[in-house]
Formats: C-alpha cells, structure tokens, sequence
C-alpha cells in the first residue's frame, strides 16, 4: 500500500531534524519502500503503520527510521584517483615535512561501513613503511550506528571484497572465518570509528592533516552545506587536504577553500590569506 501524505510528510521532516537529510516528493517512493523493508523486519504491518508508531513518539522505531533511510553505499578504493593522490603526493609531503614521533590525522567523514578508512589504512602499511614512526590516527564517522557498528567490526562479505579491493591487499590484509572476510588487527587497529552527525555543530574532529568527507554533502541543503564545510574549514590543519565525492564541489557553497587538481583527482586547500 501507498504510504499516507500525512506518514511521508512526518518522515521528511525528521530526517531533516535528525540528520540534516532533505528528502523531496520524488523520494516518496524510496520512502516507502525503505519503511516497508523496516516493518518486514520488525513484524509491522506496512510503512503506514510505522508512521503512525514514530507520529505516537516511538522513539526506538524513530532512531530505525532515521537509520533505514540513510544512503550507505561505498566500497573499497572507491573512485581510485584520491587514493592515487593520497599515495603519490599527500602523503609523502605530509610526512617529509613533519617530524619523527608527529600525529598524523585523517578524517574519513561519513564512512558508512568502514571501506574508505580501511583502504587509506592498507595503502599506508602497503606504501609507507615509514609511517611507522608516526602516530597515524585514522578516524572514521557516520550517524548511522549500525553502520558504525560494522566498521568496527570490520567483516565484510565476498560481495564487499570484490568491490574495488585489489587481490593481494584481500590476501594480505584479510583472514576469512564462513564466509565472511575480517580485516586483520595489525589494518584495524590503525583505525577507530565513532557515530557523528555532521549537521550537529559538537563533536567535530579536530588537527585534521588529510579529510575524506565524499558522497554526503549531496544530501544536505545550501545552509546545511555552508555550515558543515564552514566546520571542515576549522578542522583542518592549515596545509591540509580535503576531498569531496566525484559529483560535489565547494564552488558556489564555500569561497575558503580552492581546488587543486592532483594526477586524476580533484581536492581541495583553504585558502591562504593575504
Ligand atoms: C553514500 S554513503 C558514502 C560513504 C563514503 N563516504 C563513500 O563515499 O564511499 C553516505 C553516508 O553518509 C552518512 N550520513 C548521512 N547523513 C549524515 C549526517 N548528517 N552525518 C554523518 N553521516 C551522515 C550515511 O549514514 C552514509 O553512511
């Protein structure tokens, strides 16, 4: 059945409150057929009638709604090119120009089940045998927490590793229990990953030297946008990088920031002053 004007409504403007998402008609039907998989799983009757529950103020089935309509797709290397740029340049000149024993920090925004942190992660042990005298901090965050959840439980199924993850980091950075793929400790423990609504204007990551905030942005509105990369601004460190999702920009959002291009990708700088 057809979710309700009333039901659809309700939901946008929830998702709107809790995490900054802006949901138009054309998504009525993806709506509905998120809510109708949520009431499946939890033995409701149809979407209509988990509107009704979270409109009455069923605050558990309202943080599932939040959760079930949020976007979560991402893989491994995904789009390539930033990593490419990460190893060739980014990297190499972040480390040669910090000292021994420096914190290194790098910010994978809305990290979904965890593949972009993980893969920053495999290219530094690959690449950067260096690195080990650094701190490296890689730090993953996303609003949803089951997808938290997942990224810290790094499994993966053989769906996932065969989504842009290269043979031998699968051999050599993973170990397979069923059939599920785990990433192996010496990858997971270079990363941490904690639940952040990038709308809320607390909890920001902070002394950022490198930041991956991709294939969110889309989801927000102009003063959603111009706020979130007003807070990118402050978390970066004054030479670092930040890369945005192949389809957005911060042209016409943020005039701080200007874009470079590095090999194949596109990433962006604050700008300098003066
Ligand atoms: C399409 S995925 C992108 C994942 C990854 N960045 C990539 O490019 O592969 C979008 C992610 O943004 C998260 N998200 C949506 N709204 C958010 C918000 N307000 N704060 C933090 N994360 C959010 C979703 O939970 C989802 O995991």
């Amino acid at each position: 059945m057809a979710i309700d004007k009333e039901g659809f409504q309700f939901v946008c403007a929830l998702l709107k409150r809790e995490a900054a998402i802006v949901l138009d008609e054309s998504k009525e039907y993806l709506v509905e057929s998120r809510l109708s998989q949520l009431a499946r799983r939890e033995g409701l009757v149809d979407a209509n009638e988990i509107c009704r529950r979270i409109i009455k103020g069923d605050a558990v089935l309202v943080s599932q709604v939040v959760e079930s309509m949020t976007t979560n797709e991402t893989s491994f290397f995904r789009d390539q090119h930033p990593f490419e740029a990460l190893q060739s340049s980014i990297l190499p000149a972040i480390l040669e120009r910090s000292g021994s024993g420096r914190e290194i920090r790098i910010w994978s925004a809305a990290s979904s089940s965890g593949q972009e942190a993980y893969s920053i992660a495999m290219l530094i042990k690959e690449h950067f045998s260096n690195a080990a005298n650094f701190k490296i901090d890689i730090i993953g965050t996303d609003i949803s927490t089951e997808m938290v959840r997942r990224a810290a439980a790094g499994s993966y199924s053989q769906l996932e590793v065969n989504r842009g993850l290269p043979a031998k980091y699968l051999v050599k950075y993973f170990r397979k229990e069923g059939h599920e793929w785990f990433i192996k400790d010496d990858i997971r423990s270079m990363v941490r990953f904690e639940k952040l609504n990038l709308a809320s204007p607390v909890g920001l990551v902070e002394h950022c030297d490198v930041i991956f905030m991709r294939n969110v942005l889309i989801y927000f509105d102009i003063k959603t946008k111009r706020e979130i990369l007003s807070r990118v601004g402050r978390a970066l460190k004054p030479n670092g990088v930040f890369f945005l999702g192949a389809a957005e920009t911060t042209l016409y959002v943020d005039d701080n920031f200007e874009r470079c291009s590095m090999g194949n990708a596109s990433c962006y700088r604050l700008k300098t002053v003066g």
